[in-house]
C-alpha cells in the first residue's frame, strides 16, 4: 500500500515536471536547447581538434564517438527553428535563418552529410582522421559566418 502511493507520487511528479517543461519550451526552451546542443559540438570539438593536433593520442572511439555528436546535432538542427524563436534568452541565432529558411536547411544538411562521410573514414588512422576532421569542421564557420550573430 506505502509502495503503491510513493509510485502515485512519482508518477505525478514526472507528470508535474512534464508540464513545466512544456510551458517553459513556449519561450525559452529552444533556445536553451539549441545552446545546449552546441556547447556539446564545442566540447566534442575540443577533444577532436586535440587529437587532430596531436596533443591527445588518436583513439578511433573517440574521433568516432565525436563525430557522432556532431550527426546527432546536425540532423535535428534544422527542426530547432520553429518561428517565435528568433529573440530571446540571449539566443546568438541570426535573423537569417528565418529569411533564408532555405540556405540554412542547407548548410545544417551539408554538416550532417559532411560528418555521416568523415564517420567513414575517421576510424582509419591519424591521417585518415585528420582529413574527415577538417572536412567536418570546415562547417563551424561557414555556417556561423552566415546565421549565427556574435554577441561581442
Ligand atoms: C548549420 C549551422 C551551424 C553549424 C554547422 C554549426 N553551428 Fe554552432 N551555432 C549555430 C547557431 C545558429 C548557433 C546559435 C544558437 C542559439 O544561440 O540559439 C550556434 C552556437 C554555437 C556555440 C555557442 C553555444 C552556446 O553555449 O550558446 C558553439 C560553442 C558552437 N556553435 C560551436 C560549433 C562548432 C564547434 C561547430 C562545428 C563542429 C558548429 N558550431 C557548427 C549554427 C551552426
Amino acid at each position: 500500500m506505502m509502495k503503491f502511493s510513493l509510485a502515485g507520487i512519482a508518477v505525478a511528479a514526472l507528470m508535474a515536471g512534464t508540464i513545466t517543461t512544456t510551458t517553459a519550451q513556449d519561450t525559452t526552451g529552444y533556445q536553451v536547447d539549441r545552446q545546449t546542443m552546441m556547447a556539446q559540438v564545442g566540447a566534442a570539438t575540443r577533444i577532436l581538434a586535440g587529437m587532430a593536433r596531436g596533443e591527445a593520442p588518436y583513439e578511433a572511439g573517440a574521433a568516432t564517438n565525436g563525430l557522432r555528436v556532431y550527426q546527432a546535432v546536425a540532423a535535428a538542427w534544422p527542426y530547432m527553428f520553429p518561428d517565435g524563436t528568433e529573440t530571446g534568452n540571449e539566443t546568438e541565432a541570426a535573423p537569417t535563418i528565418w529569411s533564408d529558411r532555405d540556405g540554412f536547411i542547407a548548410s545544417a544538411n551539408k554538416f550532417e552529410a559532411d560528418t555521416a562521410a568523415a564517420l567513414e573514414t575517421a576510424g582509419d588512422g591519424l591521417e585518415a582522421f585528420q582529413a574527415a576532421f577538417g572536412a567536418a569542421a570546415a562547417n563551424c564557420r561557414s555556417c556561423h559566418e552566415d546565421y549565427r550573430i556574435s554577441r561581442e
